[in-house]
């Protein structure tokens, strides 16, 4: 199968991303970290969760924040919701997109939502049912499909299982994740034929972290098999912090170098993106993981000294 001509990305950074920071981040940061992503072409930014404020204390503002962002026209801003509590708080903010979040570990959804597989998919089924009612967009997110943090078994039977099962409700796409990044390509040669009886391709996502280093190299052996729909964070941003020793998901500026450089489009610009992240970095009290981000930043400071030079 020939590579796809034009993958589109679903941006991570606000959600996955900040959700993540042991530091909370101000709601006037968040708002104007989303406002420089809407300016970069990607049409797809997960923006905020309306969980638990207990559980999720760094997007405890999710209704200040989607309240007060640009909505650029052709952008879609989805948000995470877990139950009917959540979704009704998410609809009275004014969201047209959620997603449900479930997972293939038994062990692993009962820590992240306090509920099995099962209750989670009989929440979700009255959670889907009032968004579609509603005329929402809906995405279901099928975590630890690559494996749990907490070793308990991950089959790719499991995870098809899970998927239909979302499917069935009504979701519009549906996202595998691979949360504590473990997953490698052979583990995808497997997964994706097995998805693809099921699910068309024009509704599976896949979205990795990047925690092994693997990311990549996924996201490469995913576009053999016809994926097209990628998760991804400016910077690198990412974790779950219900998922031990997770860390950021794959980098914007990793997956858009590489597709651009493959001559696949994404109608995302590179340096936008990059000034979305360079914004962020300064908010938070660390460095940025994405090697794009990194070597060009670095290009950019070589060129400028010489420049500079006498
Ligand atoms: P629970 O404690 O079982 O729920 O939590 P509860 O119904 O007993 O409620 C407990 C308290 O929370 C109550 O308040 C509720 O009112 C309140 P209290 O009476 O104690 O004052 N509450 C809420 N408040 C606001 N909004 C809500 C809401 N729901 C309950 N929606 C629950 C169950 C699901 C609520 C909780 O566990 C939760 O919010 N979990 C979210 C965890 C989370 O966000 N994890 C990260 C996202 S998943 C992820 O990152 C993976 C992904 O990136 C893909 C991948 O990488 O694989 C998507
Ligand atoms: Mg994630």
């Amino acid at each position: 199968m020939g590579l796809p001509k034009f993958v589109k990305l679903v941006e991570m950074g606000p959600r996955d991303g900040l959700q993540n920071e042991h530091a909370v981040i101000g709601s006037d940061d968040k708002v104007r970290y989303i406002d420089l992503l809407s300016e970069t072409g990607l049409q797809w930014i997960e923006v905020t969760s309306f969980v638990s404020p207990k559980a999720i204390p760094q997007l405890a503002d999710a209704a200040d924040v989607f309240s007060r962002i640009r909505k650029a026209p052709g952008v879609r801003y989805p948000v995470l919701v877990p139950n009917m509590k959540g979704y009704d708080r998410a609809k009275a903010a004014g969201v047209d997109a959620v997603a449900v979040f479930t997972a293939a570990s038994e062990t692993f959804t009962k820590r992240n939502i306090n509920m099995t597989i099962d209750e989670s998919l009989e929440t979700f089924r009255d959670v889907v049912r009032a968004a579609k009612g509603d005329g929402m967009w809906v995405r279901g997110y099928v975590s630890t499909a690559f494996g749990s943090p907490f070793g308990d078994e991950v089959t790719p039977a499991m995870v098809v299982d899970v998927s239909m099962k979302l499917m069935e409700m009504g979701c519009n796409e549906l996202s595998i994740g691979d949360t504590i990044g473990v997953g490698v390509p052979s583990q995808l040669d497997e997964l994706i034929p097995a998805l693809a009886n099921e699910i068309p391709l024009n509704q599976l996502a896949f979205h990795f972290h990047d925690t092994r280093g693997t990311a990549l190299a996924n996201v490469y052996a995913a576009l053999q098999h016809g994926v097209h729909i990628f998760d991804s964070s400016a910077g690198g941003l990412g974790g779950c912090p219900y998922a031990p020793g997770a860390t950021g998901n794959v980098g914007t500026e990793d997956v858009i170098y590489l597709l651009h450089s493959m001559n696949i489009e994404t109608g995302v610009d590179l340096g936008k993106v990059r000034a979305a992240s360079r914004f962020i970095r300064g908010v938070l009290d660390h460095d940025l993981t994405s090697k794009a981000f990194q070597a060009l930043e670095a290009a950019d400071v070589r060129a400028g000294a010489a420049t500079a030079a006498p």
